[in-house]
């Protein structure tokens, strides 16, 4: 929302579109924008006697496909009618969507913003599900609302009309635009994070959350950006007499390129923008009543907070795309990610680690019971890579939990244990809906995040943030390598200064220190990796063996190759070789084997042996100077790769499987940073 600012509709399409970019990772299937039509000339309103200052009916545009072919759209349009782009707007409250289909197939007519019917009066943008539209959708369709789209969300505006129409009805012309949003939450179930805009509250925004991710960026044209103390003047959010600019966002990502000075909402939370000015109320789902006597909660103050990205991690810089970018920066991520947490001592002094998010609870972790690791996708294999190393150092039993199947199951989680929720993201739906389990059980609940301010890292109790930098590409990379290096700190944080753990301590540390170089040096492989992806281009399958630490190398491996390359891959624990594997080994399906030297290298060894024998076509992943000790023959490809401390040897491992994954799929032909289908950020259950 631009307020007290002339600006053209131009900028204002430029500020909608960049925003969509920003976030077009989320989702990519269809988009939508609404904007303010012709200088929000106020007409007389007919519909209801509530005010005389509704608006023209605002500008909608909605395309299947992706925010270029909206952008497309938008400006074929405008050069087809009188849509002057030159026009300037003192105020002007716009939004847009990108939408990833849950409920309806990517279409037009399911593209959001969705609507509340003719004339537009209401307009929303959602990210979430409402579980209880279908009986929304009843009651409404009864009371003569007809419905266009199969999305769950366009019973919201339609229900906004509900109640707006009926508080005019009944005669309460004074009914303000956040006591309709208050009304409207009232009735809908579910995750979301909502925006509504009506021509009934001409230059006005409202937005409001319940499980989904939401935040508000303040630019204020007058301010010095660098004043630190405006952040924590509450009353600089209500100061309507400022030109600035207000973004709403699910994601910082979207925001950062205008302001860093940001408040992160909460649920329940209703941010009502009008006249320049930020009132938040508390909805409270006991209070409100429709019928005339609308709640009137109180605002709640709140402070700004300032991000910590720049704009530039954002940006592909000199890459092609984001993953390449991102498995191409590790070596400064890792470094990030370590930062102030390794202490190397004196002579007479041990190594230590410090992570400051844990220290007053480090205690506790170590009495547990257990350490449950909880986590979706590549952040649940990272913890499985981390798994090893820290029943090592910590003696404490740790067992794993994909966080959808927990909450299947229902399964234990007792006082005495530790949660450990680790996320990339830090608002996974399943990984989020088992954490307020966990606290619910009474566990200890440590989060592992690459977003600082995520529900995940609020709503722990502690925790240790990944630092890795924004990560856009939709498979994880970076933030797998750092997860890894993060849990690996909490071992040894966990583990202590113990006499026992000493030389393995020591080791680890010297290991953590100079991971950063073996990391660059096993990402010149990018070209043999490259070469490796040409051979194998039209394969129908891929598999990758591992067990101990690398188990996990493994399933990310083949997790990267299924989700980027669209070829069916999976990883496969060496030990149960015998037990079903084996019967697909044959002369045309290549195996990738990662034989690394550790304690299970003789194991696999033997592997590799059991599958030549079986003609299995084989590339074999080892440590530098090892191709002879484990290449069976002439036809086994090899993967060398330099040496490091067997915990963190999965670090090193999968960044060659990143690269095959990534060549894979640009020779392929398809699109590396969305792939078909997925999500970056899985907000919904
Ligand atoms: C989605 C993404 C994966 C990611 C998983 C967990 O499925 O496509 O790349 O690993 O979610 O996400 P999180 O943000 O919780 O790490």
């Amino acid at each position: 929302l631009n307020y007290n600012v002339n600006k053209e509709r131009r900028y204002i399409l430029q500020v909608l579109f960049n925003g969509l970019r920003r976030l077009e990772y989320r989702g990519y299937d269809s988009a939508g924008i609404a904007i303010d039509s012709n200088s929000s000339d106020p007409i007389p309103s007919s519909s209801s006697s509530h005010s005389s200052t509704v608006s023209q009916p605002p500008l909608v545009f909605r395309r299947e496909g992706n925010i270029e072919s909206l952008v497309k759209s938008v400006y074929q349009e405008v050069a087809e009618t009188d849509l002057n782009l030159d026009e300037s707007f003192s105020v002007h409250a716009g939004i847009a969507h990108t939408r990833w289909a849950t409920h309806g197939e990517p279409a037009q007519r399911n593209s959001h913003p969705q609507s509340s019917g003719d004339g537009n009066d209401f307009l929303v943008v959602h990210n979430g599900v409402i579980t209880n539209y279908e009986v929304l959708k009843e009651t409404l369709v009864r009371h003569g609302f007809t419905f266009e789209s199969e999305t769950d969300t366009e019973v919201i505006p339609k229900l906004a009309k509900f109640v707006f129409d009926k508080a005019n009805e009944e005669g309460d012309q004074t009914v303000t635009f956040s006591q309709v949003v208050l009304e409207v939450m009232r009735h809908l179930e579910g995750a979301y994070a909502l925006i509504f805009k009506s021509r009934h509250y001409p230059n006005e925004l409202i937005a409001c959350k319940r499980g989904s991710p939401l935040l508000l960026g303040v630019k204020d044209l007058t301010e010095n950006m660098n004043n630190a103390s405006a952040f924590h003047d509450e009353k600089f959010l209500s100061k309507n007499d400022h030109p600035k600019e207000l973004f709403l966002s699910s994601d910082a990502n979207a925001v950062v390129e205008h302001t860093k000075k940001v408040l992160v909402i909460e649920d329940g939370e209703v941010v009502h923008l009008k006249d320049g000015g930020v009132t938040i109320l508390k909805f409270d789902s006991d209070k409100g009543k429709h019928g005339g006597s609308f709640s009137r909660p109180a605002s709640v103050q709140r402070a700004l907070s300032v991000l910590e990205m720049e704009v530039e991690q954002i940006n592909k810089g000199k890459y092609e795309h984001y993953m390449q970018k991102e498995i191409h920066e590790q070596p400064e991520s890792l470094t990030t990610t370590m930062r102030g947490r390794l202490i190397r001592g004196g002579s007479h002094k041990a190594k230590t680690v410090l992570l400051g998010g844990l220290k007053d609870h480090l205690k506790t972790i170590r009495r547990s019971r257990r350490i449950v690791f909880i986590g979706c996708g590549t952040s649940y294999n990272a913890a499985l890579a981390a798994r090893p190393i820290l029943e090592e150092l910590s003696g404490v039993p740790v067992t794993m939990e994909v966080a959808s199947d927990l909450l299947d199951r229902q399964g234990p989680i007792y006082r005495e244990d530790t949660a450990v929720f680790v996320s990339q993201s830090g608002e996974t739906a399943d990984t989020l809906l088992a954490l307020e389990y966990a606290l619910e059980n009474g566990a200890l609940c440590v989060g592992i995040t690459n977003t600082v301010s995520s529900a995940i890292a609020r709503h722990t109790h502690c925790g240790v943030h990944i630092n890795a930098g924004a990560e856009i590409g939709v498979a994880s990379t970076k933030a797998y390598t750092s997860q890894i290096v993060v849990m690996a700190m909490l071992a040894l944080a966990i583990g202590g200064d113990t006499i026992s753990n000493e030389a393995k301590r020591e080791a680890t540390i010297d290991g953590l220190i100079d991971l950063p170089n073996k990391v660059r040096e096993v990402l010149h492989l990018d070209q043999e990796m490259k070469d490796l992806a040409k051979l194998l281009i039209a394969e129908q399958s891929l598999l990758v063996f591992g067990r101990g630490y690398n188990y996990a190398t493994a399933l990310e491996g083949a997790l990267k190759v299924k989700e980027v390359a669209l070829m069916h891959s999976e990883g496969i624990l060496a030990g149960e070789m015998k037990h079903g594997p084996l019967a697909l080994v044959d002369e045309n399906l290549p195996i990738v084997v990662i034989a690394t030297r550790d304690a299970c290298f003789s194991k696999q060894q033997s592997v590799i042996q059991q599958l030549h024998a079986r003609k299995g076509r084989l590339i074999v992943m080892c440590s530098k100077g090892d191709a002879a000790a484990v290449c069976p023959g002439e036809s086994c490809r090899v993967i060398e790769v330099p040496q490091v401390e067997d915990c963190l040897q999965p670090v090193v491992n999968i960044i060659p499987l990143q690269l095959l994954a990534y060549h894979l799929t640009v020779l392929r032909g398809f699109n590396v940073d969305q792939p078909r289908n997925l999500a970056k950020s899985v907000t919904t259950q």
